[in-house]
């Protein structure tokens, strides 16, 4: 990747379907008046049918990085020059960087998702017995760059089994994963350390929901929650309560746009204005 030199404003954007909701605008453009540097992260509603188009037009209007998001982060792929390994192991693509028209695809949600566990509550996963909760896009980032920081093993849990086990599969060779049915979530739960909800049950605005019976939890526990609205989820606050160390969805969507911005710029991130930023809009403190 060539390091980014402002010679002129630095566009970058985020295509999604639908987009109106999206954070990433406010987190980025603090960031770029943080760093003092002259550009624009723009909103850009992308239908499917348009997405082709979409990305030559990355290359046309000489866009530095574009972020990609539901529903194209796998169909976007195809369109790219390169995929970086990151985005081969998860299977998909959530950062575009364009080199001069020759456009890489990254997945910068397992290594932002990693960096925040470390950063806050799991400084080192070695050794650590991981069970996660979910076995869909999410969960596939997070189980590949969980495996790079050599856990002692890590069990996928999924409410369709047979997607827990394909998944599992899929990662052999990579560290020790198995996949398992809900049912076993009780016997699993006993020989872990870490348990991690990657679904998307308890986000706004069903929140009274929770992925497990958190009765099952251990004090020391660590319990964490891809979810970041609410900040705290039900399973978080219920673990809290049985004694557990908690840690939410914020520090990865803050991560995984902060790697974002260092891989268009070079520059380190201002992780700091970035997250309150997204604790302001979220009426947080
Ligand atoms: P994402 O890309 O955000 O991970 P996804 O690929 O649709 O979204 O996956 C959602 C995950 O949440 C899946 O693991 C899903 O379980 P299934 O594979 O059985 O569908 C899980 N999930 C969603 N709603 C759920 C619920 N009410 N109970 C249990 N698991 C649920």
């Amino acid at each position: 990747m060539t390091e980014y030199k402002q010679d002129s404003p630095l566009l970058l954007g985020v295509i999604g379907d639908p987009i109106h909701h999206s954070k990433s605008p406010a987190m980025h453009g603090a960031a770029l008046a943080a760093l003092g540097i002259a550009g624009a992260y723009v909103p850009m509603h992308v239908k499917p049918e348009a997405l082709e188009a979409a990305v030559q037009g990355i290359r046309a209007l000489g866009f530095r990085g574009i972020n990609v998001t539901i529903p194209h982060k796998v169909a976007v792929m195809p369109f790219l020059d390169r995929l970086d390994e990151s985005a081969r192991d998860a299977g998909a693509v959530n950062t575009i960087v364009n080199d001069n028209g020759i456009l890489t695809g990254f997945n910068t949600d397992g290594i932002g998702y990693v960096r925040s566990l470390k950063a806050e509550a799991a400084p080192d996963l070695r050794g650590a017995r991981i069970l996660v909760l979910g076995a869909g896009g999410a969960a596939k980032g997070i189980v590949t760059a969980l495996l790079r920081e050599q856990p002692g093993g890590v069990v996928i849990a999924n409410r369709t089994s047979d997607k827990a086990r394909e998944l599992a599969e899929a990662c052999q060779g990579k560290g020790v994963v198995a996949g398992i049915g809900q049912a076993e979530i009780a016997d699993a739960v006993q020989q872990a350390d870490i348990v991690i909800n990657t679904t998307s049950v308890g986000m706004y605005p069903h929140i009274d929901d929770t992925p497990m019976d958190t009765q099952l939890l251990r004090p020391g526990m660590i319990v964490s929650d891809l979810i970041y609205n609410p900040l705290r989820t039900r399973l978080l606050l219920e673990s809290l309560e049985r004694g557990c160390m908690i840690h939410g969805g914020l520090g990865m969507f803050v991560n995984q746009g902060a790697y974002a911005l260092e891989y268009w710029t070079g520059l380190p991130a201002p992780t700091d204005v970035m997250r309150r930023i997204i604790l302001e809009s979220l009426g947080g403190n």
